[in-house]
């Protein structure tokens, strides 16, 4: 052949391959940069193509580095250098880099696409700046444990997508800010869940603005600042809270009466300021466990009567003028603490018999004159300085206390061991070098810290959030709970590595980040931060021969990766610019009255419909026809007009989204048809109102019919049906739906089942059109426990991700157990029972009782076998959706014929007429507690 064609065909080949993994230069640029002048970067960030070659602690989609993640590796840097430029980033966790001495430049705001960023730990300084208020994707904003300085920037307020916000334990100063007629305030995020404010210098009255009841707060953490003022009576309108932390201010005036309103509240510490007025009525906090209102001016006051009438389990009111007798039913059993020190109690103290084990009573300081001695009791009691106990009264009592000896979780049952420097014993008996931290608690309902349930449960929590996303975690030990003179509780914690003796730095950054980020529900406790120590023995790149091989061929190809990567740059601007011309907002469309006129979607079958049609047929939206509700808003039964009966979603206030969106979304649902598909009737857009009308699933979720919260039994052939039918509708989105879809948030919750027990895969609202990198923004979604590994490594979704998710919930079928369960991992928990056996039968351990012995139960082997393959670590080992189908097919023929039956026959629709109440759609189910729903974004969902 000429070989100026040869020289042709390879240019061109060349071009593909450097098409294909070549990093956007100006993302090369920066990062290239961060390495000449950061120090202790890893040394693995070699070469010029950081997304191709996979540098540690970043991920890109489509050439742009969108996730960034080096926490708790050691960086050192004066500044954060070009970052604000990598345009496309939607993560940044620099987490626990004691190094980083930067200011936050107000360029920080070019990082228009950011949904989480994560400082926590560093030494970060100067103001914040006030740009920080476009971050307008921002969902989680942790800036805690700097040395940030000035005041709270108002443009927060505009960061209306913001789940959590934390500024503590800086050196914050003025007041609160708050919106008013030309500025935006903290009251304007009403998708907040989390305002942690604490330890910094803040001032002024806590503005009663600041509070209302379309916000969604859950925690409000102010506690040592220099707030002054009355308590407003707005917070009792927020009744989501869980926690309110107001502590050591200068807070001063009577408790407003409505706090007791907050009847989600667990929490609630007013203690250290200068509240007066009577001592406030909790009655109706029924949720209250922990209370602590020490040292404060209430007029003076006999125990209070929702001391017993609450199962209170902490009550510290330390010098708040209490006096009388303690009534003897204070002391119900689920009491741990009871601190009523440096008050005027006095009369008989009778404990009586029923009081819980390693109870701890101080009465320190008060006028107690008798006490009734029962023999044996167990508990930590201080009645020094009271008359009981002076004058030669030496009952044991006065004297004795029970020394608080801290524990470890788990207790080390290991031989002695000694292992080599650096290494310490694992609870699994091996030497490794451990990443060591403190896991800090802003609050905690309860007080006995030797009650090894709450050691026990957030073990099991991180092992499990560490396991879900399979991060080389073999073990962690917990030891030395403490409170430290914030009342925080914090305990130590050490992660041992399960691969090698060293974690590398990818796994230390993705544990820091698992652990700050929160996202795995944790009874018990409050928010946390993390702190680390740093880590020693980060294992050293030796540099390979391979390595250099590669580097001279690379260099070889130097000049057409410059001309290659210029001309993708090139096409990339342009792509940009077509694109930024066609995302022309539709601007008469998103007009309130305009759903007629401009620019109506597209749509094939789905239809407009009135709000007044939507609003009669669920009468006026009320409580009886709810029959969901979710982060988006709820979810109504109704019969439209036309007899159709329809489940319709409406978006909340707050979790509306532009018109363009909206736009996109109810064009993409209309174009899916399919029998395994749920359908989309028909939308609703006016009078500022989204709603979407779906079709009625009138069986509810596989889930709720698998834990037998609803009332069909499913056999194993019916299980077979579902697995097949949910098959075939994510199949059909991938490759049907033109264009393709990807679901991204399959699980158990969104399989719903009609009267025919046919199954329909619904919820699409994180899904994603394939391909359209418009969405690049879209920040991690989906459900602990389904989530794919990987795309929680990459941020990038393909429809392996889908796969994945969908071999959780074929493991499901099979269990009929949360894929995450008192702490274990359904997928690991399936391994090991078929490791332990050297055989998928060893099953029969986890498999579902409800389905009978596994002999009976003819293509078991071959269904788990399937669904292992579908969450292997890796995408590219997993089956498509296709496949996954005929292989089901498959194993449906051959239990039909192991049972001599005729396949038609025994998929007949027996069930017609079972019409099942509990309705959970379209995910989101708030009632299923354990299945770990975490809102990893939902509450952003629409
Ligand atoms: C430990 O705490 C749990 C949860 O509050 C409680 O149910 C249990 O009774 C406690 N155990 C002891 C020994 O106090």
């Amino acid at each position: 052949m000429d070989s100026r064609i040869w020289l042709w065909v390879m240019i061109i080949c060349t071009q593909i391959v450097l098409i294909a993994t070549v990093t956007d230069p100006n993302d090369v640029a920066v990062l290239s940069a961060l390495k000449s002048s950061w120090k202790n970067l890893p040394r693995k960030w070699k070469g010029s193509d950081p997304c191709g070659r996979k540098w540690e602690g970043i991920n890109c989609t489509n050439s742009r580095v969108t996730t960034l993640i080096l926490a708790g590796i050691g960086v050192r840097t004066n500044g954060i250098g070009d970052i604000p430029s990598l345009s496309m980033l939607q993560y940044l966790d620099l987490s626990n880099n004691k190094g980083i001495r930067a200011i936050l430049p107000p360029s920080i705001q070019n990082l228009k696409n950011l949904t989480t960023l994560i400082l926590v730990g560093c030494s970060f300084r100067g103001p914040i700046p006030d740009s920080i208020g476009s971050l307008k994707q921002l969902v989680f904003l942790g800036l805690n444990n700097n040395s940030f300085i000035g005041s709270i920037p108002p443009s927060i307020g505009n960061l209306t997508n913001l789940s959590w916000l934390d500024l503590s334990q800086n050196q914050l100063t003025g007041s609160i800010p708050v919106s008013n007629a030309t500025s935006p305030g903290l009251d304007n995020l009403l998708k907040a869940k989390h305002f942690h404010l604490a330890n910094n210098r803040l001032s002024g009255p806590i503005p009663p603005k600041l509070f209302n009841s379309n916000m969604s707060l859950i925690h409000v953490i102010v506690n040592n600042n220099q707030l002054s003022g009355t308590i407003p009576s707005t917070i009792g309108t927020v009744k989501t809270l869980e926690v309110v932390r107001l502590d050591s201010n200068s807070l001063s005036g009577t408790v407003p009466q409505n706090l007791s309103d907050l009847k989600s509240v667990t929490e609630l510490y007013l203690s250290n300021n200068k509240l007066s007025g009577p001592v406030p009525n909790l009655l109706g906090m029924s949720s209250l466990f922990y209370v602590d209102m020490s040292n404060n001016s209430f007029d003076k006051s006999d125990i209070p009567t929702w001391f017993t009438r609450l199962s209170l389990n902490t009550i510290l009111m330390e010098n708040t003028q209490l006096q009388g007798e303690i009534p003897s039913d204070v002391f119900h059993p689920q009491l741990e603490s009871l601190v009523l020190s440096n008050n005027n109690l006095n009369g008989t103290l009778d404990i009586g018999n029923s009081y819980s084990t390693n109870l701890i009573v101080d009465l320190k300081n008060n006028s107690i004159a008798n006490f009734v001695q029962n023999s044996g009791y167990n508990l930590s009691l201080n009645i020094d300085n009271n008359p009981i106990c002076e004058g030669g009264s030496t009952g044991r009592y006065c004297t004795t206390r029970k020394p608080y000896v801290p524990i470890t979780l788990p207790s080390n049952r290991c031989p002695p061991v000694k292992c080599g420097s650096s290494k310490v014993v694992s609870p699994n008996c091996k030497c490794k070098i451990p990443y060591t931290g403190t896991v800090l608690f802003y609050s905690h309902s309860f007080s006995n810290l030797d009650n090894t349930t709450y050691y026990t449960t957030l073990h099991n929590t991180l092992m499990s959030a560490f396991q879900s996303i399979q991060l080389p975690v073999d073990s962690i030990s917990l030891s030395n709970a403490t409170l430290d003179e914030y009342n925080y509780l914090q305990y130590r914690l050490h992660i041992f590595p399960s691969s090698q003796d060293y974690f590398n730095r990818s796994s230390v950054a993705s544990i820091g980040t698992v652990i700050n980020r929160q996202l795995f529900p944790l009874p018990f406790y409050g928010p946390l931060f993390f702190l680390d120590e740093n880590y020693c023995c980060f294992p050293e790149n030796k540099s390979s021969n391979s390595g250099i091989v590669i580097g001279s061929v690379v260099g070889g190809f130097v000049i057409l990766l410059l001309i290659a990567s210029a001309v993708t740059y090139g096409i990339y601007q342009k792509r940009q610019a077509t694109k930024a011309k066609q995302n022309t907002p539709f601007a008469t469309w998103g007009l309130d009255n305009g759903s007629e006129a401009g620019d109506v979607p597209q749509l094939k079958e789905a239809r407009w419909c009135s709000f007044e049609e939507l609003r009669r047929c669920t009468d006026n939206f009320s409580e009886d026809n709810m029959i969901g509700s979710g982060g988006y808003g709820k979810v109504y039964k109704g019969t439209l007009d036309t007899g159709h009966v329809v489940a319709i979603k409406r978006a909340q206030q707050g979790s509306l989204q532009g018109a363009q969106q909206f736009k996109n979304e109810i064009e993409k649902l209309s174009r899916v048809h399919h029998k395994n598909v749920v359908a989309l009737v028909g939308f609703c857009y006016e009078k500022g109102e989204q709603m979407l009308v779906y079709e009625y699933i009138s069986n509810g979720t596989l889930r709720d019919n698998l834990t037998g919260e609803a009332r069909i039994k499913l056999d194993w052939m019916k299980r077979l049906k579902i697995a097949l039918d949910s098959a075939k509708g994510v199949t059909y989105l991938h490759e049907h739906a033109d264009p393709p879809i990807l679901h991204r948030d399959i699980k158990s919750s969104n399989i719903l089942l009609d009267d025919h027990l046919t199954a329909k895969v619904a919820d699409f609202g994180l899904s994603k059109l394939l391909g359209d990198d418009s969405n690049i923004s879209t920040q991690i979604q989906g459900t602990i426990g389904y989530m794919d590994p990987e795309y929680f490594e990459t941020h990038r979704v393909t429809e392996k991700s889908d796969v994945y998710s969908f071999g959780v919930v074929l493991l499901e079928l099979v269990t009929a157990r949360s894929p995450i369960k008192n702490g274990k991992y359904i997928v690991i928990e399936v391994q090991d029972a078929i490791d332990k056996s050297g055989h998928p039968n060893g099953l029969y351990t986890v498999l579902d009782p409800a389905l009978g012995s596994f002999q009976t139960l003819p293509g078991l082997t071959k269904f788990v076998d399937l669904a292992m393959s579908c969450v292997e670590k890796l995408g590219v080992d997993r089956p498509k959706m296709g496949e996954v189908v005929r292989e089901i097919e498959n194993i449906i023929d051959l239990a039909v014929l192991s049972t001599g039956g005729d396949s038609s026959l025994t998929f007949s629709s027996q069930n017609t007429g079972i019409v099942g109440d509990l309705y959970h759609p379209y995910g989101d189910s708030v009632s299923d507690a354990s299945s770990l729903t975490v809102p990893f974004e939902t509450e952003l969902r629409r």
